[in-house]
């Protein structure tokens, strides 16, 4: 098929053709790289309309709905998967066969534990300090233990710190939340499942045998995967950047967990059960839509919107089905989750949200499905970070998998200060 070019007329200049290359679903792309050298740069703040890599791990249509994982619905690896699976289909681009599969699975259940003098660092934290506070500083601290996989043009050393990173995340994400409340750490029992092990670390005391719910089990390890990955989002593009400079995996991973941090981004979850808090009630909720749409107010309804998805958000739909069959499982009656159904019935028949194609996202029903599963609203967006390892990690892996591979260093358009001449501070008189 020959080539497609996109023409642009400059001014004072010939016409300029740029390549149109297309992808196996979703929009196409103009490479738009020779338009600095007709003394242009293209301007996209928060690039919306930019895409920045070329991947094939996951694809959202976002009119449609639709979020694949190497191809694969994200309902039905929901339904019929599990996270460690879904784990090696990020990282190797297809399902694993059994042999493949008790390896893997066998791998990530024996890294679990960390070096005991990083159990150290946690010391150095405050009590009350935000767990994710503690994540972004002893993930970053990783780097300082395993010397032997920081070297990340060396494929094993990329695949040992993969590893490394899907099967600590959980202990040292436990770790934060047993130093918060003042218990000792748990540790990692590999004849556990991974969200079964997670549950243990995050749960279990000394002075008594701890058993893992079974339904809280298979909620945890759904949440985990609906979770994995999203395309290039904020927290995603952060470590691609980072990795990009060569900076080693764990430090790298760190940042992601930084960005993932926002309420605008993983830590909706966490805000969106404040504010479904705030609420209270049903008969309070035309006073927050009311608020959610007036210009003057910053307030916005967490758990609603999002960049990509103008439909349905389809995790937000099995997370919603997860949070029915949690709190009937469990015979509990949360008000709170009265308050999101009607908020949601409410929302998606006003004209303002209709208009604006504002729809629940995933974090709309998952601080619901998690605060009934006893997990301490501070630990929400720590475990959206637990389940994204992998999704940061596969972009990573793929990024420096790519031939030609350079640093990502975007330009600016320029509206400062020129040609100022410097003055001795005794001669100013501002
Ligand atoms: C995640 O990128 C990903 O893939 C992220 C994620 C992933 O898995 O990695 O899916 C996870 O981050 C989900 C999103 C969680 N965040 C929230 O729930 C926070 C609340 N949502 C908003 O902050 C917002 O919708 C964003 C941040 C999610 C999206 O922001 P955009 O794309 O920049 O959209 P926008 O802010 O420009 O909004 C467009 C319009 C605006 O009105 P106008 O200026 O055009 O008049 O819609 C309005 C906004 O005011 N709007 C909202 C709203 N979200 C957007 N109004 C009220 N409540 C909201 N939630």
């Amino acid at each position: 098929m020959t080539e497609q070019k996109a023409i642009l007329h400059l001014p004072g200049q010939e016409a300029i053709e740029l390549p149109i290359i297309k992808g196996t679903a979703g929009n196409d792309v103009i490479d738009i790289s020779s338009l600095g050298k007709a003394g242009y740069f293209t301007y996209d703040p928060g690039f919306l309309v930019t895409a920045s890599c070329e991947s094939a791990i996951t694809y959202i249509d976002g009119d449609k709905g639709i979020l694949l994982h190497r191809g694969y619905p994200i309902a039905q690896l929901a339904e019929k998967s599990d996270y460690l699976e879904v784990c090696y289909l990020l990282l190797n681009g297809r399902l694993p066969d059994k042999n493949e599969f008790d390896k893997f699975h066998s791998i990530v259940l024996h890294h679990t534990m960390i070096h005991e003098q990083l159990a150290k660092l946690y010391q150095g934290f405050r009590r009350d300090s935000h767990p994710m506070a503690i994540m972004v500083g002893v993930v970053g601290a990783l780097s300082a233990f395993y010397h032997d996989s920081l070297d990340i043009t060396n494929v094993k050393h990329r695949e040992v710190a993969a590893y490394r990173l899907i099967s600590k995340m959980p202990t040292l994400a436990a770790m934060s939340y047993k130093y918060s409340n003042g218990q000792p750490f748990v540790y990692p029992d590999n004849s556990l499942s991974y969200a079964g092990n997670f549950l243990k670390m995050m749960f279990a005391v000394p002075c008594e045998e701890y058993k893992v719910n079974p339904v809280l089990e298979r909620a945890m390890d759904k949440i985990f995967i609906l979770h994995a990955d999203h395309e290039q989002n904020a927290s995603t593009s952060t470590v691609r950047l980072a990795g990009s400079s060569g900076a080693n995996p764990f430090a790298c991973i760190a940042a992601g967990i930084a960005s993932l941090w926002g309420p605008a981004h993983g830590g909706a979850n966490e805000a969106c059960l404040v504010m479904l808090e705030e609420i209270a009630s049903v008969d309070r909720i035309p006073e927050f839509i009311a608020r959610a749409k007036d210009k003057d107010d910053p307030f916005r309804l967490m758990g609603f919107g999002h960049r990509v998805y103008k439909n349905h958000d389809p995790r937000a739909t099995v997370m919603r089905k997860t949070c029915h069959e949690v709190l009937n499982d469990l015979q509990i009656n949360d008000p709170l989750l009265d308050v999101a159904m009607e908020l949601e019935r409410i929302a998606l028949e006003d004209p303002y949200f209709i208009e604006k194609k504002l729809y629940p996202n995933v974090d709309f029903y998952s601080g619901i499905v998690l605060q009934a599963m006893g997990i301490p609203r501070s630990m929400f967006t720590v475990i959206f970070a637990i389940a994204r390892t992998v999704g940061w990690v596969s972009h990573w892996k793929e990024m420096l998998d790519q031939p030609g591979q350079r640093i990502g260093r975007p330009r600016q358009l320029y509206t400062g200060a020129v040609d100022l001449q410097f003055d001795h501070v005794d001669d100013r008189c501002n």
